[in-house]
Order: C-alpha cells, then sequence, then structure tokens
C-alpha cells in the first residue's frame, strides 16, 4: 500500500459502513487512512504500515465508533411561520387531508414562507441544518415546494444553496414545484403544472439551482398523468426524478417513478406488491419517512416485508418540514424505524449511510468507508452502530470530518 499522500489516520476505531456495508461487518480494531479530502485506505488496524508518512497526524479512536457521515436524504427545511394550530385540530379529529383541502396544511406554509425574505429564510434553515448536522449529518438533501411561482420556488432553491455555502455540510437541491395547487389557480392543476414545466423546470435548470425534481402524487395534490408531465420535462432537461408516493394512499406512483428510473419514491406507507417490484427493476431507492408516520399518527406501515424480499435498498430521511415532520434528528427516525417500522438498527443504519447516498444519486463518493470516496467521517461516543438506533438522546459525535477536515 503506497502511504505517501496520508494526511490523517484514525486508528483502534470500530469501523462501520465499509464495502460490505453490514454492521456485522464491523472491522473492530480497524483503522481508516486519508489523503486529503478522500478515504486513501480502510481496514484491519493491524494491516497499517508499522510507520505513518512524515507529517501524517495519527488519531487513537481508543475503541470508538467510526461511520460515514450520515445523510439525510429527504428534507423540506427551508419555510417560514408554523404550524402548532394544525397539531391541535389533528389532536381533536381533524386529518392531515382534511386541513389541506380547507386550505391550511403546505399552502399555510406557502403564504407564510412567500412573505419571508431571502436572508430570514436562510437564517431559519441555517438554524435546522445545524441541528440535523449536530448529529453527525454530513450531507443534506432540500426541497423546495413552498414557493410554488417561479420567483418564490428559485428563492428557495437559493437559500439550500445557501446553506451548502455557509455551513459545512454537503446540500444537494431538488426542486418540489409540484408540491401543492397554489392558491392563484384555484382548482386548474393543469394550468399550474404547465407553469412547472414552461418555466419554473426550466429556470431552475438554466440557473444550476436544482439537482433533481419532486413532486408529490396524491388525492390531495398531483395524479399521476399530470406528474407524467413534470417527469417527462425534468428528463429533457437532464434531471434526476424522485416522487412522494403512496403517503396517504395508492395511486401507483411508486411505479411511475420507477418507469422514469427515479433516483427514489419516498413515503411509500400504501405501496402495493406491483409498486415495489417496478422500483427492485429500476434500482430505485424506498425512502421511509417515519417522522411523518409518528406525527401524522399514520396506521398503515410501509410494507418492509414485500421491499426485503424484492431487494430494494431501503433509506431513512427525516423528512424535515413544519407539517407533518417537524423533528430534527435523523438518530431519531433511524429509532423510530426500527421501534414503528420494524427495521433493525443495522438496516437503519445502511438507510442513513450507503443507501441514503444511493437516493441522491451519491452512492459513488459518499455513504460508506471505502477508498476513494469523500472523507466524511463521524467518530461517536458509542462503540457498535446498532446503537445509534437502539437508544436517543444519548449517543452524540465525539469529532465529524468532512471532506478529511475537522468540523469547526
Ligand atoms: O413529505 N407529503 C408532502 N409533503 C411533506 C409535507 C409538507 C407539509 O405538510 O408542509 C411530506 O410529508
Ligand atoms: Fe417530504
Amino acid at each position: 500500500m503506497d502511504s505517501s499522500g496520508w494526511t490523517r489516520v484514525i486508528r483502534n476505531a470500530g469501523v462501520a459502513g465499509g464495502a460490505g456495508g453490514a454492521v456485522s461487518g464491523l472491522v473492530s480494531p480497524g483503522a481508516v487512512a486519508i489523503a486529503g479530502q478522500h478515504i486513501a485506505w480502510a481496514g484491519p488496524d493491524a494491516e497499517l504500515p508499522d510507520r505513518p508518512p512524515a507529517g501524517c497526524k495519527v488519531v487513537d479512536a481508543n475503541g470508538a465508533l467510526l461511520t460515514p457521515g450520515l445523510i439525510d436524504c429527504h428534507t423540506h427545511l427551508v419555510w417560514a411561520g408554523s404550524r402548532h394550530r394544525e397539531f391541535e385540530l389533528r389532536l381533536t379529529g381533524a386529518s392531515y387531508a382534511d386541513i389541506a383541502q380547507a386550505g391550511g396544511g403546505i399552502i399555510s406554509t406557502v403564504t407564510a414562507t412567500r412573505a419571508a425574505s431571502e436572508g430570514e429564510l436562510l437564517v431559519l434553515a441555517m438554524k435546522r441544518a445545524a441541528q440535523l448536522m449536530a448529529e453527525g449529518v454530513t450531507t443534506i438533501e432540500i426541497k423546495s415546494g413552498y414557493g410554488l411561482d417561479l420567483t418564490n420556488e428559485l428563492k428557495l432553491l437559493r437559500v439550500a444553496r445557501a446553506v451548502g455555502e455557509r455551513l459545512s455540510v454537503t446540500v444537494r437541491t431538488t426542486l418540489l414545484a409540484a408540491h401543492a395547487i397554489p392558491p392563484e389557480y384555484g382548482s386548474r392543476s393543469d394550468d399550474y403544472i404547465r407553469c412547472v414545466c414552461d418555466e419554473i423546470l426550466p429556470a431552475a435548470a438554466a440557473a444550476g439551482l436544482a439537482d433533481a425534481v419532486d413532486a408529490f402524487c396524491e388525492t390531495i395534490a398531483f395524479t399521476p398523468a399530470q406528474i407524467e408531465r413534470v417527469f417527462t420535462r425534468a428528463r429533457e432537461l437532464g434531471l434526476a426524478v424522485k416522487l412522494h408516493a403512496e403517503q396517504l394512499s395508492n395511486q401507483h406512483g411508486a411505479a411511475l417513478a420507477a418507469k422514469f428510473a427515479a433516483l427514489s419514491a419516498d413515503h411509500l406507507e400504501h405501496v402495493d406488491e406491483a409498486g415495489v417490484r417496478a422500483m427492485a427493476a429500476a434500482g430505485t431507492v424506498a425512502v421511509l419517512l417515519p417522522a411523518a408516520f409518528y406525527f401524522l399518527r399514520e396506521t398503515q406501515l410501509p410494507p418492509i416485508g414485500l421491499l426485503r424480499t424484492h431487494r430494494v435498498p431501503i433509506a431513512i430521511a427525516s423528512d424535515l418540514n413544519p407539517g407533518s415532520a417537524p423533528i430534527a434528528s435523523l438518530l431519531l427516525n433511524m429509532n423510530m424505524a426500527c421501534t414503528l417500522f420494524g427495521m433493525t438498527p443495522e438496516e437503519a443504519f445502511a438507510g442513513v449511510t450507503r443507501h441514503a447516498a444511493a437516493a441522491l444519486g451519491l452512492g459513488a463518493t459518499h455513504g460508506t468507508i471505502e477508498a476513494g470516496k469523500t472523507a466524511d467521517l463521524v467518530l461517536w461516543n458509542a462503540e457498535h452502530p446498532a446503537e445509534l438506533a437502539a437508544q436517543f438522546g444519548m449517543v452524540r459525535p465525539v469529532t465529524v470530518l468532512r471532506g478529511g477536515k475537522d468540523l469547526p
């Protein structure tokens, strides 16, 4: 092994999330060597060369757990206003769909978000991103979707990009203009979809503001036929697609997403076997969002057994948003993936690392500890990756490296 370019070695660690990916493949004592921004080598501690090259910093992890930086692959963290009143309404019997149909829900956040300046939104978004980062998150996907017109959707995407410039975190932006029908369109949803396809998508693409395009396929949002128009335009513009699918009912959105080779289909509580099969064939990641299930007090569980049977990769994300998931914790989502959805801690761990990277199209560079990948790494006050999901509020990062550099 050529160790000449190594800048840092972390040794005597419990290294999880390596090439094999399984927690059972935890390498302990293990070691990771970093050269600049990238991982240069990972393996058993005993295989390290006797002497590191001159100038290479050597850190003894004392048996602590070392994982890839966590990846929150589904958030809506740019918003203004508060939806606490809706929480109260739901506790007295109103459903999420009832509230949306009465003009509340997403639209109430759109009103508050349109009224907020870019600077105000950036302050709010940075606070939320910082909360995720405090738990070892080094990559965050951020969706628009509370602007719902050209000016405001681009405003949200610029704020999302700015979060990645101001904080030491990798941000992937997703244009979610097809999130709800804007109030000024009344029930003219087809007209709004035309605006999304003809104006908002091309402008976001031309400005380089969107890494992907998402939409909400649901009775209270858009039909599969409308989503198909959005996806067709996105693909013409060379943008990857993903979809909020089967959250409240089965609209066959997962199969539609698969037809467009979507990076992911998200939520999926109501997906059927045909949808799961289509996702498996297309390599579309299932992004499950336990906080939204919990917070809306849903009862229909996502079909974990079917996803396992058909070997669909499962990612876990926070869905951080003001309405269905105002919970800024990816670790709590890992815990809920186990307690509520019946996933194993090992699956939850893969869900916020390798599979989350795949859901963002970052599988080649992020999500595992392998030579050549970006050196986004977290050292924890824990020894086993299952601890990340098996408790809450006690496990925390001791050191976070992003691109080989210590987080300030
Ligand atoms: O992922 N399902 C649609 N969108 C969000 C909720 C947005 C909101 O209620 O503000 C979600 O749950
Ligand atoms: Fe969402």
